[in-house]
């Protein structure tokens, strides 16, 4: 059809529908293949849908449809359908001719709000949860739908994709060889199979420009309309299901979850058999390749029509990919997502293993009911390295068991993080995805002890898995329930002479002795155990089983692989691992803290394990770090830990007693600073040393006023407090004290000299108006404190020349200044360690916290001879914790490590390449405002509108939210609380960086952030 005849025509047709309808309207033209499809706009709404069909349309079709939304507007109101408007002459269908004279067949539909949910993001559990559900019920709807224009020979009926194998030469190797496959997988099973299902009246093509997305009043996105029921057919109900999850896979990183989403909200309204569920996967790989087909027939018609291959892409990368898929595994996860088991002879397997627990041959020759546990949990320090487990660790895992002692054993599906070699990771980031989960239950013996067949089998398999960190020698026994269902045991860590002693097919009897436990140069270089793991099937994966499952997987592979407990005589509870209880915990914090004790992001985190910039949770996922500034050189940084409990095993105490630790850091820590600022005081806390700090600045000048920026936070103690607009001017608080003098942030994107060349003068000229004030009022300076660059203000570079000009006018006002060092000491801006240096200003009293103890309760002030002259008046300055030997011994390694690990040099050099990044996001997504930062002190400012700057507050919540489920933490700072706050440890990487750009990217696609 050529789009010629297409013309719209809308004055024509405007006409037309006043006449046939009796509506006055707007018409505007929506795409359509070959149809006309026009928007009708009455009063400025859209309120219907015009449908003019093709010159010689089937009248049948179009009153197939009509008929088919009339008996759904009865059977399911309550899914979102359109409803067909009769003409006044009471018909649903008129003719009418179009301007070139032809007869054309025309009706009216409502119109339903929403987008495309092919142009939706993100196309999240939810929202393919829901459709399931509406299909489901549109399905339900339609089963006593009967009409003669159902019964259709035609290329869009699944039933019949035989039709594609005549034209699988028009594909090129190697992919015609990934449809032959699937067209003849369709010929010998499919079709077989479709033919003994019932066929009933279905949509037939619910894909993603027929479903329509729109937010409900709770701005939660939901399915909002099924359109387009102009491909109707009978066919088994499995089709539709098939069909939608075609479409709902592609562009999915985990296409399975997202049919396991899809089809269980189908299921729970429309049940599948078990038969019909086995017919989803290979069906929407069937309905993929009739696409492809399809579009390279039309590819061969029109050969320079570039879209034809675009719009295919998607399909052939998915069908690519589904290649490593094993259909079985699909199946299975289908399976579980409908509540079902994953393998219909799960039940009845595990039932027989449970009814002979007790009764089985002792694995390792030995009673296990008493043996101890070993902890190899996320929360336990194994291995030190969670990236790069070392071969001593690996050889003293479990703790080694000599021959006499009990075994000891390692848990059923327990989170690891042994298991650090590539195998284990999926992706290319170190905060990439990784397996951890147990998929069997380790027994920890000594090398050499005999492993015993707990029951009657034959040999499945037998190997030798030399590599470091494997299986070793490997052996696998096939079983059989006396009801003929058959079941695998794997052992492994052998010693590798199971090669010679087993061959495949062999008899081995309950209680028989087949090999021997390997010594670590055998068994892949392990303390001696045994890997004990039960398979309910082997299908998908053969002998190649996985020892560990990633988090994400663990609800499958521990389907699949279950506890083998019983087989070792022992109680399920007791031999699986029970992680901290996420509810329990939360419900728990509820109840023992104040509500003010905040939890960050919807979904709170649970962590038990750091390392560098990454977390992990209870599950051993990895979390990017782009938040945490305070573990400044890393999460349990090795050289910390060892200071620590070094000086922890012989001495900590207070002040009040001389140790060179405390001189040694005082010493390092005035090295790094102007020479002027040589007096210390160790403290524990920034608001401590803000306390401090103010204490000082009223004792050096007999004043008693500060002049503080607006919207700055300095610690949560009462003198910090009143110090903090961020807080007395937000929520609970009382407003700032008469003593405190606010000046405007000097913020060079939002301030009131934006753009302004002389904006450093001229934000200082502020401290004047400040300075009057305390002098109207009788009062006297003290002097002035700032965050050198604001945080909580919202990540603010000053502009040039600020910091200093205020300075020369406190001093000169007989004040002291006092630098709050806190969020930006320490080399966190890269190319200066402090960021009075980056501001060319020097402070009289520089205040340090967070970063300074890596986590460890440490603050420090800083300040000249003459401050802590005027200070020491015969009141004794003591703080019990500040200062411990302790609290020295980490202070010093803190810096010492920024110096030998480049860290200052890694901040600039990663800073810069993230801010880039982040700049070259900015011009491709217009809800960034502002990019700014130094280091790794970085600020994303997101607006609705660049040019009024309206805060887009929830785009930015957003943001956080949806990386916190990309595992990426950041947070959002701001009056506004709109811009994105990253201030990663600075160990923090290009690849890291990489890994923030790539999702930060891709959530910015998505529509909350679209939107503004
Ligand atoms: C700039 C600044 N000063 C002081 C403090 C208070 O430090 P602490 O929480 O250690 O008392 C903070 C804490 O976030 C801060 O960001």
């Amino acid at each position: 059809m050529s789009r010629d005849i297409a013309t719209p025509g809308l004055a024509h047709w405007t006409a037309v529908l006043a006449g046939t309808h009796g509506l006055t309207a707007r018409l505007e033209p929506l795409d359509g293949e070959y149809d006309l499809n026009f928007r009708v706009l009455t009063s400025g709404t859209a309120t219907h849908v015009l449908k003019v069909m093709r010159p010689g349309c089937d009248l049948g079709l179009v009153e197939l449809q009509c008929a088919a939304l009339a008996h759904l507007a009865r059977t399911v109101p309550a899914v979102p359908l359109p409803r067909v408007v009769p003409a006044l002459d009471g018909a649903s269908v008129v003719t009418r001719d179009d301007p070139q004279g032809a007869p054309r067949l025309l009706w009216l539909i409502t119109s339903l709000d929403g987008v495309a949910y092919g142009n939706f993001r993100p196309q999240g559990p939810a929202l393919l949860g829901e459709l399931g559900r509406r299909v489901g019920e549109l399905d339900a709807g339609l089963a006593d739908f009967a009409h003669p224009g159902l019964a259709r020979n035609f290329k869009w009926d699944l039933s019949g994709a035989g039709w594609i194998r005549p034209y699988l030469d028009l594909i090129d190797e190697p992919r015609r060889r990934i449809v032959t496959r699937i067209c003849d997988n369709f010929d010998a099973r499919l079709a077989p199979a479709l033919a003994g299902l019932p066929s009933v009246p279905i949509h037939n093509d619910i894909n993603d420009y027929n479903i329509l997305v729109a937010r409900d009043a709770g701005g939660q996105p939901r399915i909002s309309g099924l359109i387009d029921f102009g491909d109707m057919a009978a066919a088994p109900a499995v089709c539709e299901v098939a069909i939608a999850a075609a479409y709902a896979v592609l562009g999915q990183e985990r296409p399975l979850d997202a049919i396991g989403h899809l089809v269980a909200g189908y299921h729970a309204v429309h049940p599948l058999s078990d038969d019909e569920l086995a017919l989803v996967w290979p069906l929407l790989l069937t309905r993929l390749a009739v696409s492809v087909v399809n579009a390279a027939m039309m590819q061969r018609e029109r050969p320079d029509d570039a879209y034809v291959v675009i719009s295919e892409a998607p399909a052939w990368r998915f069908l690519e990919l589904a290649g490593e898929i094993a259909p079985e595994m699909a199946l299975a996860q289908l399976r579980l997502a409908c509540a079902k088991p994953a393998l219909p002879a799960a039940p009845r397997i595990l039932d027989w293993l449970a009814e002979r627990r007790g009764s089985f041959a002792p694995v390792l020759d030995e009673d296990l009911s008493h043996a101890p546990m070993a902890d190899l949990s996320i929360a336990a320090p194994v291995p030190r390295d969670p990236f790069a487990l070392e071969a001593d660790e690996a050889a003293a895992l479990g703790g080694s068991v000599a021959e006499g002692e009990p075994a000891r054993l390692g848990y059923y599906a327990e989170p690891r993080l042994i298991y650090t070699g590539a195998a284990f990771r999926n992706g290319p980031y170190g905060a990439s995805d990784r397996r951890t989960v147990h998929l069997g239950i380790d027994i920890f013996a000594p090398a050499g002890r005999r492993v015993l067949a707990p029951l009657a089998g034959t040999v499945e398999a037998v190997a030798d898995r030399a590599e470091r960190f494997d299986y070793g020698g490997v052996a696998i026994l096939r079983h059989e329930t006396h009801a003929g269902d058959a079941f695998f045991t794997l052992y492994g860590h052998l010693n590798p002479d199971v090669v010679q002693r087993l061959t495949p097919g062999q008899g081995v009897a309950a209680g028989e002795t087949f090999a021997t436990l390997g010594a670590p140069h055998q068994n892949g270089g392990w303390a001696p155990h045994l890997h004990f793991q039960l398979a309910l099937t082997t299908s998908g994966f053969g002998h190649d089983w996985p020892g560990v499952a990633s988090p994400d997987e663990a609800g499958l592979w521990t389907a699949i692989c279950p506890n083998p407990a019983a087989l070792l005589n022992l109680p399920d509870q007791a031999t699986r691992h029970k992680g901290p209880d996420f509810e329990a915990l939360r419900a728990a914090r509820g109840a023992r803290f104040a509500a003010n004790l905040k939890l960050s992001y919807n979904e709170p985190c649970l962590f038990l394990r750091g390392w560098r910039h990454y977390l992990f949770d209870a599950m051993g996922r990895p979390y990017l770090d782009a938040y945490n500034n305070v573990p400044h050189v890393g999460h349990a940084h090795p050289r910390i830990q060892a200071a620590a409990t070094r000086q922890m095993a012989v001495l900590n105490t207070n002040t009040r007693y001389l140790h060179p630790a405390q001189t040694a850091f005082a010493e390092a820590l005035t090295a790094k600073l102007p020479q002027r600022l040589s007096v210390c005081f160790f403290v524990n806390s920034g608001s401590e040393g803000n306390e401090l700090a103010l204490r000082l600045a009223r004792a050096h000048t007999g004043g008693r006023d500060m002049v503080v920026p607006d919207h700055g936070y300095h610690g949560m103690t009462t003198g910090a407090l009143d110090l903090s607009a961020y807080k007395f001017n937000g929520p609970g608080g009382g407003g700032a004290p008469g003593w405190v003098h606010l000046v405007e942030v000097a913020d060079p994107y939002r301030g009131r000299y934006r753009g302004d060349r002389q904006a450093g003068a001229k934000y200082a000229a502020e401290v004047d108006t400040a300075l009057a004030a305390i002098e109207a009022r009788g009062g006297r300076l003290a002097g002035f404190i700032a965050e050198t660059f604001p945080s909580v203000g919202g990540q603010i570079i000053p502009p040039p020349g600020y910091l200093a000009a205020v300075y020369e006018k406190i001093r000169a006002a007989g004040g002291v200044c006092i630098a709050d060092e806190v969020q930006t000491g320490l080399g966190r801006l890269g190319r200066h360690y402090w960021g009075f240096e980056a501001q060319g200003a020097e402070p009289d009293i520089v205040v340090l916290g967070k970063p300074l103890g890596n986590g460890h309760p440490l603050g420090a002030v800083v300040t000249t001879a003459e401050i802590a002259a005027s200070f020491a008046n015969g009141m004794e300055f003591f703080s019990t914790f500040g200062g411990s030997t302790l609290a020295c011994v980490i202070g010093r390694e803190v810096l010492t490590i920024v110096d030998d690990e480049g860290l200052q040099a890694n901040a600039e050099a990663v800073g810069d390449h993230l801010l880039a990044g982040l700049r070259s996001l900015q011009e491709r997504h217009a809800v960034i405002g502002d990019v700014r930062g130094m280091g790794l002190f970085i600020g994303v400012e997101m607006v609705r509108d660049r040019e009024t700057l309206a805060p887009a507050t929830e785009a930015a919540g957003y943001i956080a939210n949806r990386l916190r489920e990309f595992r990426i933490l950041i947070g959002t700072e701001g009056p506004h609380d709109n811009v994105l706050k990253i201030r990663p440890p600075l160990t923090f990487g290009r690849d890291d960086a990489e890994m923030l750009l790539d999702r930060l990217d891709r959530i910015l696609g998505e529509d909350s952030c679209r939107a503004g």
